[in-house]
């Protein structure tokens, strides 16, 4: 199959596949989905099968506005206009007890709950108002590996698999969106995936907000079974380093005594500073948990695919967008973390 890319212009043709059972990857503030529509079982079963996603783990609808949510969703929660209103469009997805029978098992991945997004990208609306259905948005990569944040990312891993991609540049947060169950039977609403929307911003609005247990220690069991699974991981071996150049300097130095040809993930002072130490470097620009999160994952992506060894990827503090940026990362470094005398195998 032809992998066509397309760009506003050409929304009707992009509609018109969807409407067709065809896959068609969009652009949304957080990264790249992977769009199909939502009420035609076989197009979603094919968003499993060209991902290679496990089929227990369930997927987000994505809606033009709160309206379309309302078909499918019969009671909602006290909270929920006080969210639409202050977070719809953006990187916040609901989770709600939907009526029966309304999506499929597919979609739902068994559960009586399902994800709502209306995210924030004006072609993105335009595509699913002109498809006239919600659409699933997994994030359009190749399961385990980092998510797509341009439609290139997308086209390198779903050439050939997907019928089109609807490219509006580079996303503008870099990680998926914060991910809340409403569903809680104490009323008190969870977050199950950290993202751009703060605890601390829920909080403001809402009152208390819970987060996972499984956030906060390892052992327990994830509530949104995505977060259970490998996640995010570049080929190359990832290590966080958590400190200042001292200990970059100490985490370079131990690599070179072991032969390891080293990729660096770093702000712009750092790159500088050790380019010549290290075998490739990618800086996200000025320090900033900003920028370092909307350049993680193309950081991960190119360094992947250059002859190095390892990757060593600046740490930041887990406080506001911090939080969401540490649990991708700790994910891509499978826990590997450099604090000091760290051996590398
Ligand atoms: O920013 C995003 O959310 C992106 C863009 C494309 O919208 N989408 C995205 O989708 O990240 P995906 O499928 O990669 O991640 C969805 C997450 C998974 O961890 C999944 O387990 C969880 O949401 N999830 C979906 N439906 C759920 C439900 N009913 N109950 C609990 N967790 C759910
Ligand atoms: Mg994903």
């Amino acid at each position: 199959m032809e992998t066509k890319m397309f760009t506003a212009k050409d929304l009707q043709d992009a509609a018109d596949l969807i409407r067709q059972g065809e896959l068609v990857a969009f652009p949304t503030e957080t990264v790249y989905g992977l769009g199909a529509d939502a009420l035609n079982e076989t197009a979603v079963k094919q968003v499993y099968a060209v991902k290679g996603r496990p089929s227990d783990n369930p997927l987000i609808v994505h809606v033009e506005n709160f309206d379309m949510v309302k078909k499918y969703v019969s009671n909602f929660p006290k909270v929920t206009q006080k969210l639409v209103d202050t977070f719809w469009p953006g990187p916040l997805t609901l989770i709600f007890t939907v009526k029966p029978e309304t999506f499929s098992k597919t979609v739902t991945g068994g559960l009586k709950t399902v994800a709502f997004r209306m995210p924030n990208n004006q072609q993105t609306i335009n595509l699913i108002k002109q498809a006239q259905t919600p659409l699933v948005g997994p994030s359009a990569n190749t399961s385990g590996k980092p998510s797509p944040t341009t439609a290139q990312h997308v086209f390198h891993d779903l050439q050939g698999k997907i019928a089109g991609i609807l490219d509006d540049g580079a996303t503008q947060i870099g990680v998926e969106s914060t991910v809340l169950d409403l569903t809680a039977t104490d009323g008190i609403p969870i977050i199950l995936r950290p993202g751009a929307i703060t605890k601390e911003a829920l909080e403001q609005v809402i009152g208390e907000v819970k987060v996972d247990q499984h956030l906060l220690s390892e052992k327990e069991v994830p509530k949104a079974p995505g977060m259970k699974y490998k996640h995010y991981a570049p080929d190359v071996p990832v290590w966080i380093i958590d400190g200042d150049k001292t200990i970059f300097k100490q985490a370079i130095a131990q690599a070179k005594k072991n032969n390891k040809r080293i990729g660096l993930f770093a702000d712009e002072d750092i790159a500088k500073h050790f380019s010549n130490e290290v075998d490739e470097v990618f800086s996200f620009g000025e320090k900033s948990v900003e920028n370092a999160t909307k350049l993680l994952f193309a950081g991960l992506r190119s360094l992947d695919e250059k002859p190095i060894d390892l990757i060593f990827v600046q740490a930041f503090p887990e406080r506001e967008l911090g939080i969401a940026y540490m649990n991708r990362l700790k994910k891509a470094a499978n826990q590997n973390i450099f604090k000091n005398n760290s051996i590398f195998e």
